[in-house]
């Protein structure tokens, strides 16, 4: 009786004692009293490439289609993305964009010229989607259009042609055209990118010749927010030769807004991507290792435009990142289509709250891309549409859009595999017009649940938690055409006030979403 009392308190004494250690471990504090950044909504973008079904049988059926549409753009497609809040759109690429010429994509649809699409599968393009339909989408949409201009295989000419006929409401040649297509008042379009990836499929170029070619472009383009090509990922000397190279125009201020950074999420090597559905914890492991190296790398980039523009004045734009796995077999290898799981929510979110962190600087970020192509938020099929985990990932975080950053500390356990070791939780706060404060953590561990505190400094006597959670009992848990959903946003209440914050018990593979307020 004796043993068994002791044991039974020793038994108790070890449970407080995990209880208390996963509680020290694990720990959040939210700087409730030191917001200073704005997290831009336009952080919250999205990317339109024409490329494999992305624009075609994505967003455009074509007004003839039995599938429902408004001027041939689904209707369903549409509304699905009306529930995220699409802030900004990109189009019309990627490598796509520096051999599209705006031209072909204007006037009568019948008399638009085919041409073939040689990066993305070698397929006819008939240019039935052009710019009257990308604005008429990004008005359904109520989102802010960003169109990158040719600068490789098309002339300066060409590119402020295009501004004038989208946003001029002078009188001139190529008003009257628009006109006469049935434009009467120009578009409102902001954002415009000079070149895509000119260090690879936009021309080859090295830092210094395409710096020079982006100012020539740039001094004849007049737009209101000019976005430079980045180099590849890494390569910091791009950026240092740009951010130094652009110094020497007079006003130069005026020529650049913003320099582009792309991230793909890589499991293996690109040869050989892996699956997006059929993988193992190890795979798990690297796309949450591969997703979190973006942190750094990003700040390495901050670092040098901090040096060369110390007031903060040109954005850094993550204008394509994402995940990026072997096609789904039997779809065409240059289509770029790929299922979306568990995984890419838990990624997705990793990634959002890393831009979030760095709002300062990073001022938009738009994730490849939107409809049927790498980390979408929508798959179509015929009539069908689903809503993949992404997509729900994008509906949650949408409550930092426009909102206060909140500065936070991690104190997490680490998630240990063969492979290496990471923190296992991931972290961004902010508070909104309302004065909720609003957290969002994964937990990126696929095998434990993780009892953390969370202290919020500045908001002690807050009345309301709600709570929601996306997760799933299996890592590799998707939506499917013509079945239930597997991964959505359900309501999460898993927590505790505490005299000193809240204690909460984040499930493995999970990504939560916290509204504290003071109402
Ligand atoms: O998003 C797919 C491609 O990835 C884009 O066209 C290009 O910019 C990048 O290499």
């Amino acid at each position: 009786m004796t043993i068994c009392k002791t044991s039974f308190i020793l038994a108790l004494l070890s449970f407080f004692i995990v209880e208390v250690s996963f509680a020290q471990e694990n720990k959040i504090i939210i700087h409730a009293n030191k917001g200073k950044d704005t997290i831009s909504k336009h952080i919250y973008g999205h990317f339109a490439e024409h490329l494999g079904r992305g624009i075609y049988d994505g967003f455009y059926v074509g007004n003839a289609s039995a599938i429902p549409n408004i001027n041939g753009i689904r209707k369903d497609v549409v509304e699905a993305l009306g529930e995220l809040e699409i802030p900004v759109l990109r189009w019309p690429g990627g490598c796509f964009a520096e051999q599209y010429h705006w031209r072909d994509g204007i006037g009568p649809v019948k008399d638009r010229p085919l041409v073939v699409n040689t990066f993305w599968g070698g397929v006819t393009e008939d240019n039935s989607f052009g710019t009257h339909e990308f604005l008429e989408l990004c008005e359904l949409l109520q989102t802010e259009p960003y169109i990158a201009v040719n600068i490789a295989s098309g002339t300066v000419r060409d590119a402020y042609q295009w501004i004038e006929y989208v946003t001029s409401d002078k009188d001139s040649e190529i008003t009257r055209l628009r006109r006469n297509n049935g434009r009467e008042q120009p578009w409102k379009v902001k954002y415009w990118g000079i070149g895509n990836e000119n260090w690879g499929c936009g021309g080859s170029m090295n830092a210094e010749y395409y710096t020079n070619v982006f100012k020539r472009f740039s001094t004849y383009c007049n737009a209101e927010f000019k976005i430079a090509s980045g180099g590849i990922y890494d390569d910091l000397q791009w950026t240092k030769t740009f951010m130094a190279g652009i110094k020497n125009v007079p006003g130069y201020l005026n020529i650049a807004h913003g320099l582009s950074y792309h991230y793909y999420t890589i499991v293996n090597n690109w040869e050989v991507k892996g699956s997006a559905t059929d993988f193992v914890e190890d795979e798990w492991f690297r796309s949450m290792q591969n997703t979190m190296k973006m942190e750094a790398n990003l700040e390495d980039h901050i670092a040098i435009m901090d040096e060369h523009d110390p007031d903060n004045t040109i954005a850094l734009i993550a204008d394509e990142w994402g995940t990026w796995y072997d096609v789904e077999p039997g779809t065409n290898p240059g289509f770029l289509y790929q299922q979306n799981t568990l995984r890419d929510a838990v990624v997705a979110a990793l990634g959002l709250n890393i831009f979030n962190n760095h709002a300062r600087r990073i001022k938009m970020a738009n994730i490849a891309q939107t409809v049927n192509v790498l980390q979408a938020m929508i798959l179509t099929n015929a009539d069908q549409m689903v809503k993949t985990p992404t997509f729900y990932i994008f509906k949650m975080y949408k409550v930092h859009q426009d909102a206060i950053h909140l500065p936070s500390e991690v104190a997490t356990q680490n998630y240990v595999n063969d492979i290496g070791q990471i923190p296992a939780l991931s972290v961004s706060a902010s508070r909104d017009k309302n004065k909720n404060v609003n957290i969002t953590i994964a937990n990126l561990n696929p095998n434990q649940n993780l009892v953390t505190s969370i202290e919020i400094i500045g908001l002690e006597n807050f009345r309301s938690i709600k709570g929601s959670i996306i997760t799933s009992d299996k890592m590799n848990a998707l939506n499917d055409f013509g079945k239930e959903e597997e991964v959505y946003i359900h309501e999460f209440s898993d927590y505790k006030k505490r005299l000193s914050g809240i204690e909460v018990n984040i499930p493995s593979k999970s990504v939560i979403s916290l509204s504290i307020g003071d109402y």
